[in-house]
């Protein structure tokens, strides 16, 4: 079976509009086969989204592994500034650059592999990680945010409880200032400070 992180063409597409309400914000995503979450919104992802603190971001951020689109468009929305959105799976990247024009978002939406393709560094490096990909790969998209994020910047993170979430803080806090923004049913919202 294929995974949400795989480039895989042979799935069929089956594109699917997902109807979605964060806090005050409604939005429209087509969703599709071999897309994370394709039958509605992530509910980590909304855990994220309703707990993030909206007043404080500012300057670049990236929506690091975007999917369909819902962090970065959410924030371009409500915020009304320029985010940049990468994920591996090429069908998400098409999907998140149809969602930007269908929610009238201006984003930069590219492909890049862990940070392969990102050239600056980032204030926020925002984030609903992909944990079926590994440890590995999990911690390397996770450690390296700190070589991409300017001083002081941020890295939010959302994760399951059963996912390891207290062992992954611990790990963070060896190279972070780490705070628990939130512990929203069974969902930890982190932030991660490089400082
Ligand atoms: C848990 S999903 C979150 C998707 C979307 N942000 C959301 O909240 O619905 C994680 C995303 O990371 C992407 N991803 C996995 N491995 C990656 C890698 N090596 N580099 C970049 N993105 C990756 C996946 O394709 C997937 O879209």
């Amino acid at each position: 079976m294929s995974h949400y992180f795989e480039n895989d063409e042979t799935i069929k597409s089956k594109e699917r509009i997902i109807h979605v309400k964060i806090n005050n914000t409604e939005l429209q995503f087509i969703s599709d086969n071999g897309v994370f979450s394709k039958k509605g919104l992530d509910f980590g992802t909304r855990c994220l989204l309703e707990n993030i603190d909206l007043n404080n971001l500012k300057g670049n951020i990236l929506d690091f592994g975007c999917g369909y689109g819902p962090i970065g468009i959410y924030l371009a929305k409500t915020l009304n500034i320029n985010i940049d959105m990468l994920d591996v799976n090429l069908r998400a990247i098409a999907l998140a650059r149809k969602n930007a024009n269908l929610n009238k978002v201006n984003v930069n939406i590219f492909e890049s592999n862990i940070y392969e393709n990102v050239t600056k560094k980032y204030d926020f490096i925002i984030t609903n990680p992909p944990i079926r990909v590994g440890k590995k790969i999990l911690y390397e998209i996770l450690f390296k945010a700190k070589d991409y994020l300017n001083k002081n910047g941020e890295l939010w993170l959302v994760i399951n409880k059963n996912q390891g979430a207290k062992s992954l803080i611990k790990d963070l806090e060896q190279k972070y200032t780490v705070r628990v923004v939130s512990k929203s049913k069974g969902f930890y919202i982190i932030c991660a400070i490089n400082n």
